[in-house]
């Protein structure tokens, strides 16, 4: 199948990164297709709550910006993860509003979803992950996996394993 990854972190070589590249890393030696988009770097317009996409858009956002991108690979995605940085209890402001733009289409047609989340401390994922899981449930789709990981010494074997296990697990 082929797989979406947003990574949220605006840090192209940050925890985040590392952590994406290493779960691709086993989804492609299961022989899975991936696509990671650096959403953090992405210039993306939190949605205007405007109604153009539910009126005279059609479904498309009347905002023209890097939000495209992501809007094109969803169209053959199977599989949507959503990774990010933590940042003050949450996703990343770029995430937030690459997510709030999901309201174009409405609802994501993808059935799987997955989680990636990197923070500093342990403990600050209640908000993350409880958004994650009501968009997927609304969504009518199903978490895979969830991952969470803290501290100054992310980008080690035990986590990359972890991850690439997930990749390769994936059906
Ligand atoms: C603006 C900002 C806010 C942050 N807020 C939190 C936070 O609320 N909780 C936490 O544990 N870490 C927080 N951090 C630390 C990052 O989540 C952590 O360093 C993470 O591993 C960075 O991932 P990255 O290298 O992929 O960007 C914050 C970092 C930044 C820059």
């Amino acid at each position: 199948m082929k797989i979406l990854v947003l990574n949220g972190s605006p840090r192209l070589n940050g925890n985040t990164a590392a952590l994406c590249e290493a779960f691709c890393e086993g989804a492609r030696q299961a022989g899975h297709e991936t696509e990671t988009l650096n959403v953090g770097k992405m210039k993306i317009g939190a949605c205007l709550a405007c109604e153009y996409c539910h009126g005279k858009g059609a479904g498309k956002c009347v905002q023209n910006d890097d939000m495209n991108k992501i809007y094109e690979a969803l169209e053959t995605a199977d599989m949507v993860v959503i990774a990010s940085a933590v940042h003050y209890w949450s996703f990343t402001g770029q995430m937030q509003s690459a997510i709030t733009r999901f309201y174009a289409p409405h609802k994501l047609k993808q059935k799987k979803y997955a989680l990636i989340l990197s923070s500093g401390s342990p403990d600050v994922y209640d908000a993350p992950i409880s958004q994650f899981e009501s968009i997927v449930n609304y969504f009518g789709g199903k978490a895979e996996g969830e991952f969470t990981f803290n501290g100054f010494d992310q980008k080690n074997e035990k986590n990359f394993e972890r991850l690439r296990n997930f990749g390769r697990s994936l059906k």
